[in-house]
């Protein structure tokens, strides 16, 4: 399952969809309000952990899964990780942070949610672009389809995503806890999670597997995606050996 970032949808994931397809069942959630889904009411991650849930059971028969999460959706599959870590068979938290939000960046989200209800996504969610990918990949392909997934999320989605970053909760004394195969990958010019501590605290994780990817921003399966795949692909199936059981 490959969970999407903010304020993006399933789409992100479009190179890796096809290769993975050959050996795995590939699902692509969105979470509530993104890719054209419905949001009514606030929420929180560790119920988007519950959506997750629902999904596998409903798609994969109920069997254990592969778990991939990129920066929000990493922040989800922590949550599902604390709530249902009996039915992964690995973790992978792609640009993402175990950290709550300090004041300062609090109070942009709760701004950012204000500003999408009062004026719309697009002055909410433009100021991030120049910060999800690096400046060499403005107006490349990339940068196109991620600034068209930007424009059609809507106002609810973004408000309500970012609510419920706000509320997240803080999961580095707890890392130390994971037993599942876990990978965890950064970008070299990540300017969101940076990568430095993300090599930090990805050492706290026992035994997971830590990639950095030369010349990546923040969104490095679209950037890098055939070398991303590689990466994600070679620890899949390591991963696919380790027992179920003993991925708590
Ligand atoms: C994301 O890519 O999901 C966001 O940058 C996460 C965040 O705003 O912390």
């Amino acid at each position: 399952m490959l969970v999407h970032g903010f304020p993006l949808d399933h789409r992100m994931w479009l190179d890796q969809i096809e290769p993975l397809a050959e050996q795995y069942r590939v699902i692509v959630p969105e979470l509530r309000g993104f890719g054209g889904s419905t949001v009514d009411s606030d929420y929180t991650l560790a119920e988007l952990a519950v959506d997750l849930e629902q999904v596998r059971i409903h798609l994969s028969s109920n069997q254990p899964m592969h778990l991939v999460g990129l920066s929000m959706g990493g922040y989800v599959a922590l949550e599902y990780w604390a709530q249902f870590r009996g039915n992964l068979r690995s973790l992978t938290l792609a640009n993402s942070k175990p950290t709550q939000d300090d004041t300062a960046a609090r109070e942009g989200r709760i701004n950012m949610a204000k500003v999408a209800r009062e004026q719309g996504s697009w002055p909410a969610v433009a100021p991030m672009l120049e910060r999800l990918l690096p400046p060499q990949a403005s107006g490349s392909k990339v940068y196109l389809r991620v600034r068209e997934m930007m424009e059609q999320a809507t106002p609810e989605a973004i408000a309500a995503a970012q609510l419920a970053m706000a509320g997240r909760r803080d999961f580095s004394g707890q890392l130390d806890s994971i037993r599942v195969p876990t990978l965890v990958t950064t970008g070299q010019l990540d300017a969101i999670a940076d990568p430095e501590v993300t090599r930090q605290w990805a050492t706290k994780i026992p035994q997971a597997t830590f990639v950095e990817f030369a010349g990546s921003g923040h969104l490095t399966p679209m950037e890098l995606p055939e070398q991303f795949y590689q990466q994600l692909s070679q620890f899949l199936k390591q991963a696919t050996f380790v027992s179920p059981s003993s991925g708590q």
